[in-house]
């Protein structure tokens, strides 16, 4: 069984993936780590992440970046959202995040394409969204709550060019997958969010 959950930045998906994996036991794989992790590279090689050659020799990055805390930053979430943009890039990371998909134990992948371009078959696809001002209100406590001085508006700022970029770029755009259940956590706190999503795929494979 596939669980793919798309959906843009700060709505809560990473959660809500993590929270399936647990409930049905199923591995997970967080798609936008990889992203990030070449995001952060172009940082490190002191390129230009517009630049499709930069971006692609960032392709190559060590496993170990993957687990650096610092690919969390709204910085690198940047050069990820830019990278992204690049065919060659989405290429480059496909085979990875596909066979992660097609383990026999089923897998839970979240992302921005997984029920549309990684898994298409997905048995369970959804799309979790939220407003532009409550992802930023959350961002926003999550970095004051780290000790990090930023104003709410320049992260709602952030979130929305990042929702444009995502949204409107050619390839593999943050889109619902047909047949994908939408769940709007805007007005849900994480337990609730949690419950709706675990409540939407058993109601799912109950048919
Ligand atoms: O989910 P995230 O914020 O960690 O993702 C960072 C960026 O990576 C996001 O702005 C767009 C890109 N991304 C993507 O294009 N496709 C995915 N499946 C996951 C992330």
């Amino acid at each position: 069984m596939i669980i793919a959950v798309d959906g843009p930045t700060a709505s809560g998906k990473g959660t809500i993936a993590k929270a399936l994996a647990a409930h049905f036991g199923l591995p997970h794989l967080d798609t936008g780590l990889l992203y990030r992790a070449v995001g952060r590279q172009v940082q490190l090689l002191g390129g230009n992440p517009d630049d499709p050659h930069d971006a692609i020799a960032a392709c190559d990055f060590t496993e170990s970046l993957v687990e650096d805390d610092i690919l969390r930053s709204e910085d690198v979430g940047g050069y990820a959202s830019r990278v992204s943009v690049h065919p060659a890039v989405r290429h480059a990371l496909y085979e990875r995040q596909r066979a992660f998909a097609l383990q026999e134990s089923g897998a839970v992948l979240d992302g921005r394409d997984i029920g549309t371009v990684i898994a298409p078959e997905a048995r369970v696809k959804l799309l979790v969204t939220a407003s532009v001002a409550e992802r930023a209100r959350r961002r926003w406590a999550e970095m004051t709550g780290r000790g990090i001085d930023v104003a709410l508006s320049t992260i709602e700022y952030d979130i929305a060019a990042r929702d444009a970029r995502d949204m409107n770029r050619k390839d593999a755009p943050l889109m619902a997958a047909p047949g994908a259940l939408v769940i709007d956590t805007t007005h849900f706190g994480r337990d609730a969010a949690i419950e709706a999503a675990i409540e939407a795929v058993e109601h799912k494979l109950a048919r």
